[in-house]
């Protein structure tokens, strides 16, 4: 069996009005989910224009807008974080906030350029929750139903990249990816079998480390998220290397 099932025009049945020319009506989606949304011969650019409009689950009402992943689309390696944070709703992009920095300077000192990597989220708007007090918008941990139903855009990605390795970067996109008993803490780092890519690991999400107080942890901290990402690197065959 092929660890890719192809999206054909077959798999989705119920598409496809933006292949069409027709624009969806908002008040049609929500029975039919983001699945219905992809166009029937995807591609990045035509997916990422129709995960625009996806009112799939009720995240976008509290969202600027829909963040799609982004890097190159012939990547070796895809990331695939949670969702987005504040200043990833406000600028479009994965991973540009302070954990999107602390992951490029591990990526870096991983030896990985993060030109040749995708970066993504398993969830495409920010959800999140006022501060008691201030303006702050406090990130808040998708439900199952929201990750269930931005599961389609991610589907959609990793077989459009079809990476060699898929970092799952923290619990969220771990159990969404390997299952809900899947444990960062006791499995991070090694590669696990699963039918998404040839290689698959998990490892820790980067917002994790900044919530560890400056000094010591956080520096050991970074230094494991690093040889992990190093491994990505190096415990490759040559032909899958990504540096
Ligand atoms: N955290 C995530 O999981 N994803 C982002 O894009 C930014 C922060
Ligand atoms: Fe659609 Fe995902 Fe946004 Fe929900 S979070 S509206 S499923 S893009």
């Amino acid at each position: 069996m092929s660890p890719r099932k192809s999206i054909s025009q077959r798999d989705l049945p119920a598409a496809n009005a933006s292949a069409a020319g027709i624009t969806r009506r908002r008040s049609t989606q929500d029975e039919s989910g983001a699945l219905a949304l992809i166009p029937a011969k995807p591609s990045l650019p035509n997916v990422r224009e129709a995960a625009a409009d996806c009112r799939a689950c009720d995240l976008w009402k509290n969202a600027t807008q829909t963040v799609f992943g982004e890097g190159n689309k012939h990547a070796r390696v895809m990331l695939v974080g949670e969702q987005p944070g504040d200043r990833e709703d406000m600028i479009g992009s994965p991973f540009v906030g302070p954990a999107g920095m602390l992951l490029d300077r591990a990526l870096e000192a991983a030896g990985i350029d993060r030109k040749q990597v995708y970066v993504t989220n398993v969830v495409k708007h920010f959800k999140w929750t006022p501060a008691e007090r201030g303006k702050r918008r406090i990130h808040k941990k998708p439900r199952a139903s929201e990750i269930q139903a931005c599961r389609p855009w991610l589907d959609v990605e990793i077989q459009l990249v079809k990476p060699e390795v898929l970092v799952c970067l923290g619990a969220t996109a771990a159990q969404a990816l390997l299952g809900k008993t899947f444990s960062v803490t006791r499995s991070r780092g090694e590669f696990v079998s699963s039918t998404l890519a040839p290689y698959v690991m998990a490892t820790i999400h980067p917002s994790a480390l900044l919530r560890l107080p400056e000094g010591a942890d956080r520096a050991a901290e970074t230094d494991r998220l690093v040889a992990d990402l190093k491994k990505v690197a190096l415990d490759l065959p040559k032909q899958a290397k990504v540096v």
